[in-house]
């Protein structure tokens, strides 16, 4: 019998390597999913196997992760109660879909993660592997032992025998990726408590400690994908390292939120987005320019849907895929280039431009065009008005009597 883990090589998924072969006796394959954690991966195989596992996959899907998961939901504008760019929910949807290829492959019988009961990561696992493979058992160890806390997990080792990973002591809960790095616990858990910056951030600097000159960039876009940055041809993945690089510098992307999870609770946590943040930002300019008012009103009310399928782990659903494909469409005239000033922590626009641009200066300007007649205004407003008039046309009328 064979169970695929999400194995990251922390004391948690080492524990859980023992566990399973204790307490079903599986032969454990592990797999661990890089999406830019930008975590050593030398020696992971030698640690896997030597706490028990029969094998390691180490699956680098950073470009598709890129590619078909976080550009297509920066295309769709999708941002968790105003603030969350969603680093982590985008990830576990690739994550999963690597451990249901491996669990098929391997013809193994379930697959196990390591995240808690109180949180949204079990959740978008899970859902994702129900969409892809329903017929694959689900385990999720923190939901099923005795284990409550990183002193537990150490008991166990030592009592097992296990040799620990060495972690740092005062660790937060935190993920990493490409896109992001979340910080979760510890003080973080008092949301009256203002963030331990120096000791918190790792991409990403306080608008203090930014340079106090600002950072000029321009992002070009083909149908809402960056295509270049400052004038040279790049692929996504390498724009994005571009961008966490030179935004991190000048302390842009910093977030913290008090959140609503998908269990219910409110949780708080800090967020890193250098690049992310500019993206967005850079991506939006654009639709300013290209998108006619109707779209782009619409495309804002679906985005807070967009948001809530992503954050509640619904990527492989019906209504994912069809909002997507809204959202390409809407993309097509979605082509120019984006100026951005960067200066402690703040995005700047410094000028955009598109062949598709809807502006028209000489309908804009303040001295008379040929296509706009101000004689027109009038008849518009008479029409537009009418409601209002009818309306206070009423109140005077009862008011009178
Ligand atoms: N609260 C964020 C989210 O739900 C971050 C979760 C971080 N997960 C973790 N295992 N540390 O997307
Ligand atoms: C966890 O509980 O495993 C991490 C936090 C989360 O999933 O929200």
């Amino acid at each position: 019998k064979k169970v695929v883990l999400a194995y990251s090589g922390g004391l948690d998924t080492t524990v859980i390597i023992h566990w399973l072969i204790q307490n079903y006796n599986y032969e454990v394959i592990a797999v661990c999913v890089d999406v830019g954690q930008g975590k050593e991966l030398d020696g992971l195989e030698e640690r896997a196997l030597s706490s028990g596992a029969s094998k390691l996959y180490i699956e680098n899907v950073v470009e598709d992760f890129v590619d078909d998961y976080v550009i297509p939901t920066v295309k769709s504008g999708a941002v968790y109660e105003g603030k969350y760019l969603l680093g982590t929910s985008m990830a576990r949807p690739i994550i999963s879909q690597k451990l249901v290829e491996i669990a098929l492959k391997e013809g193994a019988e379930a697959i196990c993660h390591g995240a808690t009961g109180k949180g949204n990561d079990q959740v978008r696992f899970e859902l994702t592997i129900k969409a892809l493979a329903p017929h694959l058992k689900i385990i999720a160890p923190w939901r099923i032992w005795d284990i409550q806390s990183r002193e537990d997990a150490l008991d166990y080792c030592a009592e097992h025998g296990i040799e620990a990973p060495m972690k740092k002591e005062d660790s937060y809960s935190r993920d990493r990726n490409l896109w992001h790095l979340s910080h979760e616990g510890l003080d973080l858990e008092l949301p009256e408590n203002e963030p331990d910056y120096d000791n918190l951030l790792q991409m990403t600097v306080t608008p203090e400690k930014a340079p106090d000159e600002p950072t000029y960039i321009e992002i070009e876009f083909d149908k809402g994908t960056p295509v270049k940055l400052n004038g040279e041809e790049m692929n996504c993945t390498n724009i994005l390292t571009k961008l966490n690089e030179i935004g991190g510098k000048n302390g842009i992307g910093l977030i913290d939120i008090v959140e609503n999870r998908i269990v219910g609770m409110k949780s708080r946590g800090v967020y890193e987005t250098p690049g992310g943040a500019i993206l967005y930002y850079a991506h939006k300019e654009l639709e300013y320019l290209c998108l006619d008012k109707q779209t782009l009103a619409y495309k804002d009310t679906l985005s807070i849907k967009f948001a809530e399928l992503v954050y509640s782990g619904e990527w492989f659903t019906p209504l994912r895929e069809a909002l997507s494909a809204f959202v390409d469409s809407t993309q097509e005239t979605v082509t120019g280039k984006v100026k951005l000033k960067l200066y402690k922590g703040n995005i700047i626009s410094a000028g955009s431009s598109s062949p598709y641009s809807l502006y028209n200066e000489s309908i804009a300007s303040f001295t008379t065009g040929e296509l706009y007649n101000h004689k027109d205004a009038e008849g518009f407003i008479n029409l537009f008005g009418l409601p209002l008039k009818v309306r206070a046309m009423m109140f005077n009328n009862i008011n009178s009597n």
